[in-house]
């Protein structure tokens, strides 16, 4: 198993690509801590894992809220009994509008997109450290590394994601701590409809879908799975000299 004893966080994990990473990593051997805002959504995910015979237990947490992010991830932690992996993924889309930008939106988007995984790594860190090292992925976006003109907003904040990735990979690479982040072109999930339909937008949602898919080589939205897979790779051992990588997994978009 490629993640046999590992202790793991996943937040967003009831749901989408979260959901298919926690039941991933869970039959790979990790101990997986779920975490999201939604109840019916972490137990769906537990179910999952522990009916198959995996080693799961849901926290609920609003990640847009510091301290309810700090509490989660020293509940979770405790009940690991430490942490050798996180994926922080929690994220939302952002308003559509620049000028007369809904400041709330903004706030909002920066806040559960980069805030979140600012806090959930730093109060990560100090207990991968007492383990000898540890693995973060972080979720970015293909706007994360080319513009967004649907939400330039959007895109302010998965290349935060980024910087995020190559400063702590620096920083924390003698302490055996790799971080590394996905950039995800259009998955099949409950979110990906509100990418295309952001509030004020609905009216643009097909052009806007077509206009994405016009840009994606491989000509399809890709599965949670197909994500979850490339950060099962990024967190396990395989990916042990791999680390400040924001790795795409968009069917060839940001290559064209
Ligand atoms: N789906 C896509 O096409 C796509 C593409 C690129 C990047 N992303 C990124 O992926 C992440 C979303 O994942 P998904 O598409 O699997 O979504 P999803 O809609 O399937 O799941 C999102 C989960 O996040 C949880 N959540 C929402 N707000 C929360 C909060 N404040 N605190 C804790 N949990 C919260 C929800 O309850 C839900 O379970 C975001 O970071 C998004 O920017 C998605």
């Amino acid at each position: 198993m490629r993640l046999n004893e590992k202790l793991a966080i996943v937040t967003a994990g009831g749901s989408g690509m979260g959901r298919a990473g926690c039941e991933l990593f869970a039959k790979e051997g990790a101990t997986v801590a779920v975490v999201d805002i939604n109840e019916e959504n972490i137990a769906a995910t537990v179910d999952a894992i522990t009916s198959d015979g995996g080693k799961a237990k849901g926290f609920k947490a609003n990640l847009a809220d510091v301290d309810d992010t700090k509490r989660v991830i020293a509940e979770s932690t405790d009940w690991l009994g430490g942490l050798d992996l996180l994926w922080s993924h929690a994220g939302t889309t952002g308003p559509s509008a620049f000028e007369d930008l809904p400041m709330k939106d903004y706030e909002f988007a920066m806040d559960l997109n980069v805030r979140s995984s600012v806090v959930c790594a730093s109060e990560s860190i100090q207990h991968m450290r007492r383990r000898g090292g540890g693995s973060i992925v972080f979720t970015s976006s293909m706007g994360g590394l080319v513009g967004s003109t649907m939400s330039p907003t959007y895109s302010v904040t998965k290349f935060g994601i980024v910087g995020l990735t190559m400063s702590l990979a620096q920083r924390y690479a003698l302490e055996k701590i790799r971080v590394n982040a996905v950039c995800p072109g259009p998955i099949e999930t409950p979110m990906m409809p509100s990418f295309f339909s952001r509030p004020g937008d609905e009216a643009k949602a097909e052009d806007n879908l077509k206009r994405v898919m016009g840009l994606v080589p491989m000509g399809r939205v890709a599965q949670p799975i197909e994500v979850a897979y490339a950060v099962l790779f990024l967190l396990s051992d395989e990916a042990s000299f791999i680390t400040g990588v924001p790795l795409p997994v968009d069917g060839g978009v940001v290559c064209r």
